[in-house]
C-alpha cells in the first residue's frame, strides 16, 4: 500500500468532471503520477443514496489503494466527499492520506472578507447532506449562505451541453432562483462545473465571485504530500485513466475536461 514517493496519486469521481481536478493536479504537480477513476457506470452520484455511494467511494478507493498501488487518494467529487469521506479518511487513518474537495473550498471561501452571502450550487445529495452548510456555520457563523440543489447541471455537462443554448437556458432558471439574490460568491460544489464556470461568470456579468474546487484541492495535495514527505521529485510512469464503463461521448468529453486526447481504458471493478 501508498507510502513511497514514487508511487501515484488515486484521483476519483463519479465521472468525467473529477478530471477538471486532475488537471489541475497534473499542472501544479508534474512529477506525479495520477491514477483516476471515473465510476460512469454509476454516474450521476447525485441522486443516489448515501449507502449506496458510500459502497461505490470505498470500492474504488480499495482498487486505488491495493491494485494500483496509490499513495494518497483524493476524492475529485463533491458528491462523493459528502457521503464518504469520514468513512475513507477513518478507514485509512495512518496509512493514507484521503483528500476531499469540500474542506480545502471552504477554506478558500471563509478566507475571504469580502464574502458577505455566499450561494453554493451542487448535486442532490451534497445539498442534501448539509456538510457545506455544517461547515460554513461552523467557521464563520456571520456568512450568510444559501444552498441550491442543481441537478440537471452534471448529467448535462456529461452529455456535452455547455456553452450552448441548452445549458444558457438551464442555468438562467436555476440561477434566477430568489434564494441566490444578493450573494458576492458562488461556490461550484461539484467537479463538473468548472466547464460551465464562465457561462455563470456572464449569467452574473462578472458581479461574483466563483469558486470552483480544481485548483484549491490541487494546492491542498501538493500541502499534505509535502508534509508527509510523499512528493516524488520526478515522474516515473504516464498516468492512467480508467471508466467503469466505456461510452465515445466521455472519451470526446474528456478532451474539454482535461485539455488533451487521454486514452481510457474501462476496467470493471464490481466483477
Ligand atoms: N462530479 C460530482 C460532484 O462533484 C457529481 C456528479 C454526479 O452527480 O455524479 O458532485
Amino acid at each position: 500500500m501508498g507510502n513511497q514517493k514514487h508511487q501515484p496519486v488515486g484521483v476519483f469521481d463519479s465521472g468525467i468532471g473529477g478530471l477538471t481536478v486532475a488537471n489541475a493536479i497534473s499542472k501544479l504537480l508534474p512529477n506525479e503520477q495520477i491514477i483516476y477513476f471515473g465510476d460512469t457506470a454509476h454516474m450521476p452520484y447525485g441522486d443516489k443514496s448515501k449507502g449506496l455511494i458510500r459502497l461505490y467511494a470505498s470500492r474504488i478507493t480499495d482498487f486505488l489503494l491495493y491494485e494500483q498501488n496509490c499513495k494518497a487518494i483524493v476524492i475529485a467529487c463533491n458528491t462523493a466527499s459528502a457521503a464518504a469521506y469520514e468513512l475513507l479518511r477513518d478507514k485509512h487513518k495512518g496509512s493514507v492520506p484521503v483528500i476531499n474537495v469540500i474542506d480545502p473550498m471552504i477554506e478558500a471561501v471563509i478566507a475571504d472578507d469580502n464574502i458577505k452571502k455566499v450561494g453554493i450550487i451542487a448535486t442532490k445529495t451534497t445539498i442534501g447532506s448539509g456538510v457545506y452548510q455544517e461547515k460554513l456555520t461552523r467557521r464563520k457563523p456571520a456568512l450568510k449562505f444559501s444552498a441550491v440543489a442543481t441537478p440537471l447541471l452534471a448529467s448535462m455537462i456529461e452529455e456535452g451541453y455547455y456553452n450552448d443554448n441548452i445549458s444558457r437556458a438551464v442555468l438562467e432558471s436555476y440561477l434566477s432562483n430568489e434564494e441566490l439574490k444578493d450573494i458576492d460568491a458562488l461556490v461550484l460544489a461539484c467537479t463538473h462545473y468548472p466547464l460551465i464556470k464562465n457561462e455563470i461568470a456572464a449569467f452574473y456579468n462578472g458581479q461574483v465571485k466563483i469558486f470552483d474546487s480544481a485548483e484549491v484541492v490541487a494546492a491542498k495535495l501538493k500541502w499534505v504530500l509535502e508534509k508527509e514527505g510523499l512528493n516524488s521529485e520526478r515522474k516515473t510512469a504516464d498516468d492512467l485513466f480508467y471508466v467503469s464503463d466505456f461510452t465515445e461521448s466521455f472519451e470526446r468529453t474528456t478532451k474539454i475536461f482535461y485539455g488533451q486526447q487521454i486514452r481510457l481504458e474501462q476496467c470493471n471493478i464490481w466483477r
